[in-house]
């Protein structure tokens, strides 16, 4: 059977669209910062972020087959930087998954994004993950926090990454809200250790999580840890691009940064455990268009025989912008 994964397609819909590309640098107070994000975008990560959503039409123009399509997170812009409870998020993720449902059908199964529930800016202190976020993506948007599908010998399985890493990104929480993000977090967890401890001896499983910095905190937990062997394969999405997983392979253990602000502290803390990926066996899904410096985007098709003969084989095709 094959799956097709794609993920971080980042839509924006008209309301998105009409603030404009610049949405990011004009939330940045300080000068200095400002000049250095806008080198960033404009030569590494994208220069324009509106320019992801013809992208995504181009995508949907393939005439692609799939028995599960599985999209890996970042539905839309998220330019309020408090996920889908910014109207203009929600209207955005909304046509994106509209679309990706008139095409897909029932074959379609979604993996919570941090874009969809809000993040603190990487470059300003704007923005929070948003409780009426998380209402939204998973009631009005139904986007399931957790999924399992098994075929023949392999268990798909899809996670939400923001709940599992909340530890790590207590900054980006508003005080009156730890409670209720750390009980959804508990459940979270209880339902992934079940699903992991219930696994045949035989069974193999793809794992689906959108930031690969929740896999040190499920490697923590001992139900997941004794089954990692069975982890054929975690497909992640959020870095945007291989040359990104690269980097943080090549400075994985680096210590962690305080002192230079919460974002900082907070992906150096990342780059810190991401030696304890390796188990994992984490294969990115690109953003759907890439960065800007290499226009590596694309989507997977994955061949799965559900008797587990072979491994899954994963073929990328390239999307250029
Ligand atoms: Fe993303
Ligand atoms: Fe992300």
């Amino acid at each position: 059977m094959n799956l097709l994964l794609l993920s971080d397609i980042h839509y924006a819909g008209p309301a998105e669209t009409a603030r404009g590309g610049d949405y990011e640098m004009e939330a940045i107070p300080n000068a200095r910062t400002r000049f250095l994000a806008r080198a960033y975008r404009h030569w590494f990560w994208m220069r324009n972020p509106l320019d992801r959503t013809p992208q995504f039409h181009a995508f949907l123009r393939q005439p692609i087959e799939a028995d599960h399509v599985i999209v890996n997170g970042d539905f839309a812009m998220d330019s309020g930087f408090i996920g889908v409870a910014d109207p203009a998020c929600l209207e955005s993720a909304r046509i994106c998954l509209e679309a990706l449902a008139q095409k897909f059908g029932d074959r379609l199964r979604l993996v919570l994004g941090d874009h969809e529930l809000g993040k603190r800016t990487l470059f300003s202190n704007r923005g929070n993950m948003s409780l009426e976020s998380w209402k939204l993506a998973t009631e009005r948007l139904r986007i399931p926090s957790f999924w399992q599908i098994n075929e023949g010998r392999y268990v798909l399985m899809g996670v939400t990454s923001s709940l599992i890493t909340l530890p790590a990104h207590s900054a980006d929480v508003l005080p009156d809200d730890q409670m209720e993000w750390q009980k959804l977090r508990v459940n979270h967890l209880d339902q992934i250790r079940k699903a992991f401890s219930s696994l045949e001896p035989d069974q193999r499983v793809l794992l689906f999580c959108h930031d690969p910095t929740a896999l040190p905190f499920l490697a923590a937990e001992k139900e997941i840890r004794d089954r990692l062997g069975q982890v054929e394969q975690t497909v992640i999405g959020h870095l945007h691009s291989d040359l990104i997983l690269w980097k943080s392979r090549f400075l994985a253990g680096m210590p962690v940064l305080r002192g230079l602000g919460p974002s900082v502290a907070k992906m150096t803390a990342a780059l810190h455990q991401a030696r304890e990926w390796a188990p994992f066996k984490v294969r990115l899904c690109p953003a759907l268009a890439g960065i800007e410096l290499l226009n590596d985007g694309g989507y997977f098709m994955a061949n799965l025989d559900p008797l587990g003969r072979w491994p899954v084989r994963f073929e990328f095709y390239s999307l250029p912008r």
